[in-house]
């Protein structure tokens, strides 16, 4: 795909169903995305996500996670390859070190499925429904190496019906998702 002036070139790093990565692939096709998504990087063989990369003739790699040293110096070699401006983590699920961070030295981005800094980690739709919250939602922030921190771009709320269980309250805050993502990255690179 030809790079058009100005857009970033991407990679999105995921862990498993990739449908985040799917909206991200859609946004980058519409003519004015401020992104190329040149390269997508699994830690897990069999990514779902990992099709829709290739339904796209998009670069993917599963890279092995043995131990995080490794598996970020793989990563470090293809970003700088591939010529990485952004890297958008969807729904990838270990901890960047902050050696990586500072190598990689461009933005990275996470999506998150709770209001942080409610509920890092993971069961976040269950904690928020345990807790009885009115509300919960979707972040996108910057990445540091404290697990789902660093500066927030965007979020977004849905409230929490009584009739919700994890699985519905999923569906919800993924469809949101799916809009903030790409919300926050024009956000972040329309004032480049
Ligand atoms: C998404 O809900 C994303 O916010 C979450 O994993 C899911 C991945 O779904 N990420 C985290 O919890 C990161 N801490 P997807 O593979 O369909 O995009």
């Amino acid at each position: 795909m030809e790079k058009l002036s100005g857009k970033k070139n991407t990679a999105v790093l995921i862990s498993g169903r990739g449908s985040n990565l799917k909206s991200l692939i859609k946004y980058s096709k519409t003519k004015k995305a401020l992104i190329t998504i040149v390269l997508v990087v699994s830690d897990n063989t069999i990514a779902k996500g990992l099709n829709y990369a290739n339904k796209s003739n998009i670069n993917n790699i599963f890279i092995k996670y043995s131990n995080r040293k490794s598996f970020e110096d793989r990563l470090l070699k293809l970003l700088k390859r591939s010529n990485v401006d952004l890297i958008c983590l969807a729904g990838f699920m270990k901890i960047l070190s902050s050696r990586f961070i500072k190598k990689f030295n461009r933005t990275i981005l996470n999506i998150h499925p709770s209001l942080l800094p409610k509920y890092k980690g993971l069961n976040t739709h269950d904690r928020a429904i345990q807790n009885k919250d009115k509300y919960s939602g979707a972040t996108v922030h910057i990445v540091t190496d404290k697990l789902d921190s660093g500066k927030i771009i965007l979020q977004k709320k849905v409230k929490i019906l009584k009739s919700d269980t994890v699985k519905s309250l999923e569906k919800k805050i993924l469809k949101i998702e799916h809009k903030i993502y790409t919300k926050a990255i024009i956000k972040l690179l329309a004032s480049d």
